[in-house]
């Protein structure tokens, strides 16, 4: 299965899919990862391992995703025979003319037990309102902030002490291994239908 990741950040979780890729426990390949931040860590660490990179272009545009900006994204992941699209920190809300073109085929990662959280800094939510665990989330991506059938969640403790970035490093350290179950599981669903 050829994987598409769009991110927007330091990219971390596309690392835990492309370790998973290597080392052989996530069936797939990723054929291209894009980003709207030109400067983005997520671009450079697909580089070193040779992956194809593209630039979504959103210039203009501070938060929004356009629709001229997702047929262009679609195109391009088309292009490259990409099956399943893979959100890993990207900070732009998914909707037409993007979802259409992979319906049931974009996934999304998000950090806290939803739909508990959705939204930014999940964790300093989850930290502000004094839950005892949190965790992360893989689901389907449908439009929505965070919505969509949830494929997989794993949990983690909130400890004493905890600030915003311990938290959010805890639940990145299960971000890592949910997202390559999430996508195993996603491969297993496609190749049943
Ligand atoms: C993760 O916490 C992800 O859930 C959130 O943004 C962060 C991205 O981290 N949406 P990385 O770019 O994968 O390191």
């Amino acid at each position: 299965m050829r994987l598409g990741i769009l991110g927007s950040g330091s990219g971390s979780n596309m690392q835990a899919i492309l370790d998973g890729v290597a080392d052989g426990s996530i069936p797939a390949e990723i054929a291209l990862v894009m980003s709207e931040n030109p400067e983005a860590y997520i671009l450079e660490r697909a580089k070193k391992a040779g992956i194809p990179t593209a630039v979504i272009d959103c210039r203009g545009f501070k938060s929004k995703f356009p629709e001229e900006a997702q047929a262009e994204t679609a195109a391009a992941l088309k292009a490259a025979g990409v099956e399943l699209v893979c959100l890993a920190g990207f900070m732009r809300l998914v909707r037409t003319p993007l979802l259409k073109a992979f319906p049931d085929r974009i996934i999304n990662i998000h950090p806290a037990l939803l739909p508990a959280f959705p939204g930014l800094q999940a964790w300093k939510q989850a930290l502000d309102a004094g839950v005892p665990e949190t965790g992360c989330t893989v689901h389907y991506v449908d439009g929505g902030m965070d919505t969509g059938p949830v494929i997989l969640q794993n949990s983690v403790p909130v400890l004493p002490g905890d600030t915003p970035e311990s938290l959010h490093a805890r639940i990145l350290e299960a971000e890592h291994r949910t997202y390559p179950e999430a996508i195993r599981m996603v491969a297993a669903r496609l190749a049943d239908k």
